[in-house]
């Protein structure tokens, strides 16, 4: 099946080599000004300005969509979530407009323990229902590809249950989606004073069944203080290698405790976070092969400091953006919205969002084969816009749905 799109304003993100951008080349966004598109069989097969349409296409298909000066771009690949979860937390959110504070919450057995106590608690089927309702919701807001985390199971039934969802909602969606481990998310109630015991459930319990059964992508560790230590980060990184997984890491939210020295040691892919950075951290970033992943939706919510995106533009690394899609911290997955949020309060300029949570949040994630811009061969996951003025209109006019229409696989999605 064939479809032609055709008077597309601004065709951008179209390049055919993608490499992991970096630095000042972040900002450069290849586009086509008054341009087609041709799909075929759920890829991208050609593309061009409208005035060579009649040469290079001497027979149209019978499918032709008028994008009626619409803008096209890559669908945004979401490299940080945790979208299965079994129930909002809105009273912890009250709470907090009350003053308690993020520790207060999580001393009280809330937070991301709360969220484990109601997913163990959770069938799988409903879990599965849950989550499949807000994946539809993301591709309808242009989310193409979405990495998604476990972690509030914290138990060997729970974490496989998240896990078994994850992998359903792949085979069953028509997002592209990856799968992190994250059981060491926090320590469990029970393993509060016996670290050892609940590492070891881990090492020894868990990873060699999601190893045969394949069951995950990637590893996580949540290293903060009160959560996992660098060298307990590095334990579990290397546990999660023997078994082929590489490690994504939470690094840096709240303290600098040694997370990006552990995750660049054992060549993460993406360090997530960085909330919190010292001028040394951002100098590592810089030098660090995988992806500097921010998640401004999180320090917005938790009303923190933004991640200093351009002194880590400025100094070299790969900055990517993702949602951080999760009940605690980010209770939106709007890439949208991070979007907008990166460009007004991080400073980061119209062509660099797309770009960091486009062929580089793909990076991030391990799909920069198969999407993240707009280059033939690709999956044609691609968002197109009302007819708004210009690109930077897409973030400046924040808040407000921009988007026409969402084509995952080469299918409008509704
Ligand atoms: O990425 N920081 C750790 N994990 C999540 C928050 C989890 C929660 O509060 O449920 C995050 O922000
Ligand atoms: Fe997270």
């Amino acid at each position: 099946m064939e479809i032609l799109i055709i008077n597309i304003r601004l065709l951008a993100g179209a390049r055919e080599v993608s490499p992991l951008l970096r630095g000042a080349a972040l900002a450069e966004l290849p586009g086509l000004s008054d341009a087609y598109l041709l799909i075929e069989h759920g890829s991208i097969a050609d593309y061009g300005s409208m005035h060579e349409l009649a040469i290079k296409l001497p027979v149209l298909p019978n499918n032709i969509v008028d994008a009626n000066n619409g803008i096209v771009f890559p669908s945004w690949c979401d490299s940080h979530t945790h979208m299965v979860f079994a129930a909002s937390r809105e009273d912890e959110f009250i709470k907090k407009l009350q003053g308690a504070s993020y520790d207060d919450i999580a001393a009280g057995g809330g937070g991301i323990l709360n969220s484990a106590r109601c997913l163990n608690a959770t069938s799988e089927e409903t879990l599965y229902a849950l989550a499949a309702a807000r994946l539809q919701h993301l591709a309808l807001a242009g989310t193409g590809a979405v990495e998604i985390k476990s972690g509030y199971g914290l138990s060997v039934e729970g974490e496989f249950k998240m896990l078994r969802v994850i992998k359903k909602l792949r085979d069953n969606s028509n997002v592209l989606i990856r799968s992190t481990f994250l059981a060491a998310h926090a320590y469990p109630q029970e393993f509060r004073d016996d670290h050892e015991g609940y590492l070891r459930l881990i090492i020894e319990d868990m990873l060699p069944v999601i190893a045969r059964e394949n069951l995950a992508d990637y590893i996580d560790v949540f290293c903060e203080h009160g959560f996992f230590s660098a060298a307990e980060t590095d334990r579990i990184c290397k546990a999660g290698i023997a078994t082929g997984l590489k490690p994504k890491l939470h690094v840096n939210q709240l303290n600098s405790i040694g997370g990006i020295e552990a995750g660049i040691k054992n060549n993460a892919l993406s360090l997530d976070h960085l909330e919190t950075l010292t001028a040394h951290e951002v100098q590592l970033l810089a030098r660090f092969n995988g992806c500097a992943t921010l998640l401004p939706t999180a320090a917005f919510f938790l009303r923190m400091a933004y991640q200093p995106a351009r002194s880590l533009i400025e100094a070299g690394a790969a900055v990517t953006l993702a949602s951080d899609y999760n009940p605690g911290s980010s209770p939106s997955g709007n890439m949208n919205f991070v979007a907008a949020l990166s460009c007004i309060q991080m400073k980061m300029l119209p062509e660099e969002v797309i770009n960091a949570g486009t062929i580089n949040g793909a990076y991030a994630m391990g799909v920069e084969q198969e999407t993240g811009s707009i280059s033939i061969g690709k999956t044609a996951n691609i968002i197109l816009t009302k007819p708004v003025p210009s690109l930077a209109y897409l973030f400046y006019a924040f808040g407000e749905c921009h988007i026409q229409k969402v084509m995952l696989k080469g299918e409008w999605i509704s």
